[in-house]
């Protein structure tokens, strides 16, 4: 017999929000060619065969075409050389074409990723990880913003949770996640408390969070038990476990038999990713082509 008790938390179906944010960019996109602009591009830099990257970079290929985005791909082997990945850099950011630019990563280990994201220009930064654009967001002026994180706030903002005076913990610090997840969430109003791995009492943490966004990237390490009741859980990892279920870094069932909503796995943070690079790279051909109109 189960001793899990029914879920009483409502789902946060990313993947319905996501649509509907892909329908509002796909008409802005309509709207803008239609008015005589250029249509958006993005350039998606793949490196190397990291099979879960091959699957996020199909994915966000296919979702460009979806939406009337024009998505050229890249498919560097392996063994480039950070010298040869700037210089494909340094092109793109010169391509009046290209709005966007998305170097996936992880990246092999010959490449420092910081070097990497430094070479992207900040104004075709859609992945929102140059040190400019998180400056921004760090100085409550944000300009591009980093895709989970912010799909994280348009996700609340869609079922009409504002942060705003909320108990928030972040568990994971990583830079394109939970630091920017912190950034977000205090320039929303929430009292943000980052917890990460030299975090002493983790339970504790976790049982203060009105609201509690979890990127540890480990399968089911945060305990449905240690939920405070009421709360809004954003569950941001994936795994895949040996007998071929997807988890998140969260026990699920347990949970939610505890908190008021709850995203799933999958269906939930990850296609709010997706559709957030979109918006960000409309947003980014936006502004270009403003700029470059008012000369
Ligand atoms: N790998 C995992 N998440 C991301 C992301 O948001 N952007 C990029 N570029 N790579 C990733």
């Amino acid at each position: 017999m189960s001793t899990t008790p029914p879920p009483r938390a409502r789902l946060i179906d990313g993947k319905a929000i996501a649509k509907s944010l892909k329908h509002e960019v796909r008409g802005a996109i309509e709207a803008m060619v239609a008015s005589g602009a250029r249509r958006p591009g993005l350039a998606v830099v793949l490196v190397g065969n990291n099979p879960a990257s091959e699957v996020y970079v199909r994915n966000k290929r296919r979702s460009c075409e979806e939406v009337g985005l024009i998505s050229v791909a890249y498919d560097l082997p392996a063994t480039a050389s950070e010298a040869e990945l700037l210089s494909l850099l340094r092109e793109l950011n010169d391509e009046p074409s290209i709005d966007g630019i998305l170097v996936q990563l992880p990246l092999p280990p010959h490449i420092r990723g910081r070097a990497v994201i430094e070479a992207i220009d900040p104004a075709k930064d859609v992945d929102g990880l140059h040190p400019y654009n998180l400056g921004r967001l760090a100085q409550r002026e944000p300009l591009l913003r980093a895709c989970t994180p912010y799909g994280v706030i348009k996700m609340l903002q869609h079922i009409g949770i504002s942060p705003r005076g909320m108990e928030a913990v972040v568990v994971g610090a990583s830079s394109i996640v939970g630091r920017p997840m912190a950034l977000e969430l205090l320039l929303a109003g929430a009292t943000t408390t980052v917890c990460h791995t030299q975090t002493r009492n983790l339970e504790a943490q976790v049982g203060r969070a009105e609201l509690l966004v979890v990127a540890i990237g480990r399968p089911q390490m945060v305990l449905g038990a240690w939920i405070r009741p009421g709360a809004v859980v954003i569950d941001i990892g994936i795994h895949r476990l040996p007998g071929g279920k997807l988890v998140g870094d969260i026990e699920f069932a347990a949970a939610a038999a505890r908190a008021a909503w709850i995203t799933p796995v999958p269906g939930g943070v990850g296609p709010m990713t997706i559709a957030t690079l979109l918006n960000n790279t409309l947003e980014a051909s936006t502004r270009r082509q403003a700029l470059k109109s008012a000369g």
